[in-house]
């Protein structure tokens, strides 16, 4: 079977990574793909960039799956448009994407539903949201509904820097169509738990648990990213709380899932804060995270291709997932400045020396005849697997010190031990 993966990040990487292994799988394309794709065995990348090109080369060229890696092309209904043309494809409709696409749906579907959430008002007029923030109490959390490449969220600590918040997005568009309508919801104190899982529409299945650490600087300083490295499973989590998360947020999602007729075969990324008061919903991705794949996959032993054609034949009961007893860690190399402005086309080196110790993954880099030139601002991922957390860690550790690129920068308490 060959395969087409469509996205160019480390986790892109990682799912044809893993798909590489299959031995059904005689070939993988991934578009557009990076420098670690273009160096898989069996895999190559495609300069293709619009769906309806991307459904043309599946078409012709007997794709037997294609794995969507981001949500922006699920919430544009790339799953409907290949489902029309009878192709196989793992992921979202447009219709179920929008619980990422639309924090107002989104948040609508979780109170109608029950699903455990923090507390949230939504508008689509500045004048009301302006009003609202006269009364609601502080710090809150100003949102804009639509995709905004994961900086769509802003902690206000006080009314003048809400108030500045809902214009910024709202009168100054500073998150453009996204910022059409906002959600002002409770803020929430406790950790972050990032939980991906399977759905074939009448199941959901949890992999295993991550700790995403999204700000640049170590010990939460400084401005959020996409994420800068992941633990798995998570440390802190436990299973009273895990069992919570069934309870109180996956069973009425799949609930609603049911009674608003959005059954489909993809990724539900669960993003939960967990405090004395449970376990909250801060959101849902439709789509696998970056960088906790990197992570959650190196740890999953099952046939990921198995689990992915169970859910699209909607036998995801089927199935029974195998995972590694470790642990893994995975650290985020940047080019200094992300995720403001930073410098691309800088020269890597030490990667095949790094690969010794653990998996590299290639996030924003191209091939070149000798190595790899940066190309993004998340420019590798190291993930090492250990007995413990303090042993994966030192490894991953121990491989990213053989890497170097003018400017890199890297979080250095990835995988410490809580206190
Ligand atoms: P989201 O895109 O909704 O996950 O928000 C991005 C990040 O903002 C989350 O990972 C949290 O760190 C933070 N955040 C979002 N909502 C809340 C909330 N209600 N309370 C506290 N922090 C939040
Ligand atoms: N690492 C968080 C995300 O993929 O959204």
């Amino acid at each position: 079977m060959k395969a087409l993966i469509i996205g160019n990040g480390g986790r892109e990487h990682a799912i044809a990574w893993k798909l590489a292994q299959e031995p059904r799988i005689t070939h993988i394309y991934v578009a557009p793909g990076n420098g670690g794709t273009a160096s898989l065995e069996r895999a190559e990348n495609l300069a293709l960039t619009d769906s309806d090109a991307l459904l043309q080369f599946a078409r012709n060229n007997d794709i037997g799956l294609t794995f969507v890696g981001s949500e922006a092309w699920l919430v544009d209904g790339i799953v409907d448009r290949f489902q029309a043309a009878g192709l196989n494809i793992f992921g979202p409709h447009q219709a179920a994407a929008m619980l990422e696409g639309s924090k107002r749906f989104a948040k609508a579907f979780m109170q109608k539903y029950g699903v455990k959430t923090a507390a949230y008002q939504s508008f689509d007029q500045a004048e009301q949201a302006l009003a609202y923030l006269k009364t609601c109490p502080y710090p809150t959390v100003v949102k804009a509904s639509g995709l905004a490449a994961g900086k769509g969220v802003i902690i206000c600590q006080n009314q003048a820097e809400a108030e500045k918040a809902v214009r910024d997005i709202m009168l100054k568009n500073r998150f453009g169509a996204a910022g059409t309508e906002i959600v002002i919801e409770e803020f929430l104190e406790g950790f972050e738990v990032s939980i991906l899982s399977l759905c074939d529409g009448k199941n959901i299945v949890p992999l295993k648990s991550a700790k995403d650490h999204k700000t640049i600087g170590e010990y939460n300083q400084g401005e959020n990213t996409g994420g800068m490295g992941v633990v798995a499973p998570h440390p802190s989590f436990t299973p009273t709380q895990y069992q919570a998360f069934i309870d109180d947020i996956m069973l009425p999602t799949l609930r609603g899932i049911q009674a608003e007729q959005l059954q489909f075969a993809g990724i539900i990324f669960f993003g939960l804060m967990v405090n004395e008061r449970g376990v909250f919903l801060l959101e849902y991705n439709m789509r696998l995270g970056d960088p906790e794949t990197q992570a959650v996959l190196a740890l999953m032993q099952s046939s990921l291709l198995d689990a992915v054609l169970a859910c699209i034949d909607g036998k995801l009961a089927d199935i029974e997932l195998q995972w590694s007893p470790k642990h893994a860690v995975c650290l985020v190399a940047a080019s200094g400045g992300y995720p403001n402005e930073y410098a691309v086309g800088l020269p890597i080196s030490g990667v095949e020396k790094a690969s010794c110790f653990a998996q590299v993954f290639i996030a924003g880099a191209k091939k070149v005849d000798n190595g790899f030139l940066s190309s993004g601002g998340r420019v590798l991922n190291v993930v090492a697997l250990g007995d413990d957390l303090g042993k994966a860690r030192t490894q991953a550790y121990s491989a990213l010190e053989k890497i170097q690129f003018e400017r890199m920068v890297y979080r250095k308490d990835i995988g410490e031990i809580p206190s």
